[in-house]
């Protein structure tokens, strides 16, 4: 049985996504979703799941180790990151190695690094007269939107398209793609 930690700070619609795809599955499922906000969305969606929430606080993520025991505790052996904003610190990157997944919405490398998010990425994409943009997943390092990247899906940029417009689009991609393509890693995996 895998056990997935979902981390996010926001909405958490990719994570809903998560769970459902994942709520009949017996080889997979949802153990527990993590979140720097204390009032983040995603506790919500979490607590209707009945799926176990840690808040975790940015001294104690940055300075001490203490989530690796959370996450032992719920016997967590993969992480999809789903909005989640906080740089992950080296300790957490090397407890998961190729274990932790991140998506991104936008073509990497083009339109990520530090302050790349929500609607900052799609009003870039815009201001750059793209006619194409989408979705990548990839695997999680030391750096922001720097792995390996695993899956990537493309939409097209029309020229009536607002980055209101583009985040509709890709985000029905996310939507689509990032729970099969966890499971299709931890298929692939042992
Ligand atoms: C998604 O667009 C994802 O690509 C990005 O953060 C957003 C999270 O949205 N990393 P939600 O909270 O899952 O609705």
């Amino acid at each position: 049985m895998h056990h997935i930690a979902i981390f996010a700070s926001g909405t958490g619609s990719n994570a809903l996504k998560i769970m459902e795809y994942f709520a009949q599955n017996d080889r997979i499922r949802v153990a527990l979703v993590v979140s720097n906000k204390p009032d983040a969305g995603v506790l919500e969606i979490a607590r209707t799941h009945q799926i176990p929430t840690h808040i975790v606080g940015r001294k104690s993520f940055y300075e001490t180790e203490e989530l690796l025991g959370v996450l032992e505790q719920h016997q967590v052996d993969f992480i999809a990151l789903a909005g989640f904003l906080w740089l992950i610190p080296p300790y957490l990157v090397q407890a998961y190695p190729r274990k932790m997944v991140n998506i991104h919405p936008a073509l990497l490398p083009k339109y990520g690094g530090k302050g790349m998010f929500g609607k900052h990425v799609h009003e870039a994409v815009k201001a750059a007269g793209e006619q194409e943009t989408g979705i990548t997943i990839h695997y999680v390092n030391e750096h922001y939107d720097e792995g390996d990247i695993v899956f990537q899906a493309t939409c097209s940029v029309k020229q009536d398209d607002t980055p209101d417009t583009i985040a509709h689009h890709v985000q029905k991609l996310e939507h689509r793609y990032f729970p099969e393509i966890i499971e299709r890693i931890l298929s692939n995996s042992a």
